[in-house]
């Protein structure tokens, strides 16, 4: 592969790649690239933001997943509760680190407010950026994720492209240069933890579940779950729908989802939902047997309607739209919103699908692709 680049750093930038972590699904999306670094001994450091901080959003995925504690930490971020402070704190922290290190490589994945403010501190200093998950669109800028994701893109010099789709977005806004197809790094995870799930999670008999009689629920959108309509809509047609197929939904709630519940003073309300079983944010291993073992997933994340098409499991989403459309186009993946009876209409459709679809994410070998960018990237900073 020949990679062109803008040398634009007056300071020599060393050659060594940096990785940014910080929530749960970007430790999930980097867990597989971090192994092939090590592995391969690509030079490499690891920043966490401190976005989430919770040990079940947090420290129980790098145990999960395996991975080293990352080299550097930033303290206090989650002090900060609107967007704006949130994204300054990370993007003075992560600058600091990237002016001791200046690597000539930095990685960003995905849409949180983590990414953005990673990249925008690479950005300013001339590091060249890698944007995993480029080119994702859901084309509704309500989301926080729609405005990060543009803006990431546009400030990147490589693009990891998960489909043609997703190059496809890209290209209308105008970005076709150092764009590359390397699937999704969820398939790479997913595929690599899945066998230790079944040696290791016990989570089906530790809650009393059979496979395949029982339905997942996530849900922690900020435009679902703090709103109070939506997040009521939401959890009542998921009741609906449970108490008419006499069926059981395990609800591993976020932080954020719980804080809204109780703000809104809904926890005696949701107690009477009772075909509804709230329990903790689970780590990987549990989460990915869980998913793998339901019938029916329903839930607004964007990594989950992923792994459920991987796992084929059917999944009815809590939104208006998604990025993930090649979910909708499989038949893998329908759209509910947070109303109820769309929410029963939709999850009578799924659940008696033919769980047939092809994979549409990859085939479990982007986080090796990238490697390979990676080294070509610092080949250039070794000989110069
Ligand atoms: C963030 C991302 C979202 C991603 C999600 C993954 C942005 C704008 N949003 O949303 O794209 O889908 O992570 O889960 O970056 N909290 C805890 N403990 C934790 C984490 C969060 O208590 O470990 C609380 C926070 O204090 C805050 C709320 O949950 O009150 C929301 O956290 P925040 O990181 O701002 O956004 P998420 O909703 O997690
Ligand atoms: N996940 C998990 N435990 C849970 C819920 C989710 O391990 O209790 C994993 C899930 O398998 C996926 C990732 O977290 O890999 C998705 O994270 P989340 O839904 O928080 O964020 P999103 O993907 O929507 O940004």
């Amino acid at each position: 592969m020949q990679i062109q680049l803008n040398k634009l750093s007056e300071k020599p930038l060393s050659p060594e790649v940096g990785l940014v972590v910080g929530t749960r699904p970007s430790i999930v999306m980097f867990a597989p690239l971090i192994h092939k670094m090590r592995e391969r001994k690509i030079p490499h450091f690891v920043i966490h933001t401190g976005q989430h901080f919770s040990p079940s959003m947090d420290s129980a995925f790098f145990q999960d997943l395996e991975l080293p504690q990352p080299d550097y930490k930033l303290e206090g971020v989650s002090e900060n509760k609107t967007h704006g402070s949130q994204t300054a704190a990370m993007l003075q922290g992560v600058e600091k680190i990237l002016l001791q290190r200046l690597p000539c490589f930095f990685l960003v994945g995905g849409d949180a407010n983590t990414n953005l403010a990673a990249a925008l501190a690479a950005r300013k200093l001339h590091i060249n950026i890698g944007h995993i998950e480029a080119g994702e669109r859901s084309f509704d800028k309500r989301m926080p994720e729609e405005h990060n994701r543009i803006m990431i893109d546009h400030i990147s010099d490589f693009l990891f492209a998960t489909n043609e789709n997703s190059i496809k977005n890209l290209k209308n806004e105008g970005l076709t240069s150092h764009v590359f197809l390397t699937g999704n790094p969820i398939v790479d995870a997913t595929l690599r933890h899945y066998e230790l799930t079944k040696k290791n999670a016990e989570i089906l008999r530790e809650l009393n579940l059979e496979p395949n009689r029982y339905l997942l629920l996530t849900t922690h959108r900020e435009e679902n779950v703090d709103t109070v309509a939506n997040l009521r809509g939401s959890l009542q047609g998921v009741q609906d729908f449970a108490a008419q197929k006499s069926l059981p939904v395990i609800f591993p709630a976020h932080p954020r989802t719980l804080k809204r519940i109780d703000e809104f003073g809904l926890n005696d309300w949701l107690k009477d939902l009772d075909h509804i079983k709230v329990i903790e944010p689970q780590g990987y291993l549990n989460f990915l047997e869980l998913l793998a073992s339901a019938k029916l997933v329903f839930t607004d994340s964007g990594g989950v309607q992923q792994e459920a098409a991987i796992h084929k499991v059917p999944a009815v989403t809590l939104r208006d739209n998604t990025e993930w459309i090649e979910t909708l186009d499989l038949g893998a993946n329908q759209l509910a919103g947070c109303n109820p009876e769309r929410i029963l209409a939709s999850g009578n459709e799924m659940i008696s699908k033919e769980r047939n679809w092809p994979t549409p994410f990859g085939d479990g070998s982007t986080s090796d692709q990238i490697a390979d960018i990676a080294n070509e990237v610092i080949g250039h900073y070794s000989a110069s």
